[in-house]
């Protein structure tokens, strides 16, 4: 299967500039590859860089040095060297990223934050709007929450939008930072489905699953973190 996304020897510390000048050093040339229709799991501690991998690889965190390979429109980009511009590209067309928080604008509708992801992706606004309605009632968020901004919903509800929104588009390449975290286990169940139908129709996906259960539905294989990360 063609290789999705590859980080090549990246390294990532960080300066606590208002805390001495204290240098973490979080990755220390860490290598992997996550090809299509695979689901690779990252497992280890708390603390010990999950995150830090999946921002690095939705371009958020530049690494200090790696290459962080993304396949795209038939070309790789390094998405630790792009110009901004092509990263914004990626993240609207290629890298879809659950984090372990939603963000969103306050006082948008929850049915605009996940129509208007499908909209980015492409989407005409009445597919973008059919399609957002699908997925909103498939992770089970009521009809009378639509019109309502999630920035006061529950913990669970916030995460089934980030969810959702992410799921809405049909992303080559998945980063999912513990999705399931925070849900009930019918909940949960419906969030393994769209991971597996993702894997299904040939994401490849990279993802934190904190549940055991979970990750054993999802995960074709894992990288144990304490391994592979702990820097010198
Ligand atoms: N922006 C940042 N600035 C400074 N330190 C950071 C930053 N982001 C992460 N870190 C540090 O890097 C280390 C790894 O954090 P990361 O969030 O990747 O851990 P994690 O494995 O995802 O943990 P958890 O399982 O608790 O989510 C932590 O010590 C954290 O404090
Ligand atoms: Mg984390």
């Amino acid at each position: 299967m063609t290789s999705m996304l590859r980080l090549v020897d990246v390294s990532k510390s960080f300066v606590l500039h208002n805390q001495g000048g204290i240098v973490l050093r979080v990755l220390d040339r860490l290598s992997l590859e996550v090809r299509a229709q695979e689901c690779v799991a990252l497992v280890g501690p708390s603390g010990i860089g999950k995150s830090t991998i999946l921002r690095i690889a939705h371009g958020n965190y530049a690494p200090d040095s790696g290459r962080v390979i993304v396949a795209a429109d038939g070309r790789a980009t390094d998405i630790a060297a792009a110009p901004p511009r092509r990263i914004l590209a990626l993240r609207r067309d290629t890298l879809g990223h659950v984090s372990q928080f939603l963000r969103v604008i306050p006082r948008v509708p929850s049915i605009e934050v996940v129509a208007e992801a499908a909209r980015d992706a492409g989407a005409t606004p009445a597919e973008a709007r059919a399609r957002a309605e699908a997925m909103l009632a498939r992770v089970g968020i009521p009809e009378r929450l639509w019109p309502l901004s999630p920035t006061t919903f529950s913990g669970g509800e916030q995460q089934r939008i980030n969810i959702a929104r992410v799921f809405v588009v049909p992303y080559p390449v998945l980063l999912l930072d513990e999705p399931t975290a925070s849900l009930d286990a019918e909940n949960r169940r419906i969030v393994v489905g769209l991971v597996r139908e993702a894997r299904l129709r040939g994401a490849a996906i990279l993802g934190i699953f904190h549940d055991p259960e979970a990750r054993e539905a999802v995960a074709t294989s894992e990288i144990d973190c304490t391994a592979v990360l702990r820097a010198a």
